[in-house]
């Protein structure tokens, strides 16, 4: 493990369980954990506040396996890969160690660091695409998360692909929220056969296994959480989709890798360009989407 990018009694790389390299970082803002396998962030708290992060306590932490909760990094494939059954869902960025790259600290207190993911033999077994790539994820941990994950397509031909920031949150109880923001939107129902549907003009309420991918939305939401009595804003630039997922009680019974009675703690609210907003970067250009998750008190 090479130690040498640290910043001393701030970000540490330590070995975390299933032998899997991560950063801790602690500073007067937050904490946070940061996994080399994936790009994944597992754990953010915002200092004097409840986790801004749901992570399971069922999760693998296996580097043939994705992490449950946090934030999975997903390229470059959405789902299950069309055409291809045995491909690993929702792509193969959150099953590989990626490389540090820089980590500093700013002058006002957040810290910056850098993971870098290239193609190799195994990417291109899975993807076969003659690509040539460089992805690049960058997490601020300050009183707010931010993470900026840019697509460089290094090759002569258009990269076409899909990605997103999958990013599970902690909510007091799901039956209770509220997810703004999509009001009127369009999205393929994937409870439901992926029917295309239109959110009526009100909110997202959950009661019942919730799995939509919302296209053309490139808005901030907002969930009101009444049970921690604080809201969460996800901002955004350069997304079309947001994908709303919640498995209820069924879907988390048949997951060995989510316990059984968590699924009211958490809600998935994505940030990404997926089905009708997939990618396609030109030769030598490149792609960033940000978000920004950021709390306030209700
Ligand atoms: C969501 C999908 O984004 O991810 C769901 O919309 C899926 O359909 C969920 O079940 C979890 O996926 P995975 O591969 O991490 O179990």
């Amino acid at each position: 493990m090479d130690t040498s990018l640290e910043l001393p009694g701030v970000a540490r790389l330590m070995t975390g369980p299933g032998g899997l390299p991560r950063y801790e970082i602690t500073t007067p803002l937050a904490q946070a954990q940061i996994f080399l396998h994936g790009a994944h962030v597992a754990r953010f708290t915002p200092a004097g506040q409840a986790p801004l992060l749901f992570l399971s306590e069922k999760s693998w932490f296996d580097p043939a396996k994705p992490i449950r909760g946090g934030v999975p990094v997903i390229f470059p494939w959405f789902g299950p890969r069309q055409g291809h059954p045995d491909a690993p869902a929702h792509g193969f960025a959150r099953l590989r160690s990626w490389t540090p790259e820089s980590l500093v600290q700013e002058p006002d207190g957040a810290v910056v660091l850098t993971l870098r993911l290239e193609p190799d033999d195994a990417s291109r077994a899975l993807w076969g695409e003659p690509a040539d790539w460089v992805l690049r994820h960058r997490i601020t941990v300050a009183a707010t998360l931010t993470m900026e994950l840019e697509i460089e397509n290094r090759g002569n031909a258009p990269l076409r692909c899909e990605e997103a920031l999958h990013t599970y949150f902690h909510v007091g109880d799901v039956r209770q929220i509220a997810v703004h923001g999509l009001e009127g939107a369009e999205y393929y129902d994937k409870a439901d056969g992926m029917r295309r549907k239109r959110q009526d003009g009100e909110p997202i309420r959950f009661t019942a296994e919730t799995d939509r991918t919302y296209i053309d939305t490139a808005g901030a939401c907002v969930i009101d959480d009444p049970a921690l009595r604080r809201r969460i804003l996800v901002e955004k630039e350069n997304s079309s989709s947001t994908i709303v997922w919640n498995p209820w009680i069924a879907k988390a019974r048949s997951m060995p890798d989510f316990g059984d009675d968590e699924w009211p703690g958490m809600v998935c609210v994505e940030t990404g360009n997926v089905a009708d907003n997939a990618l396609e970067i030109a030769p030598g250009a490149r792609h960033l989407t940000r978000t920004v998750l950021r709390t306030e008190p209700r």
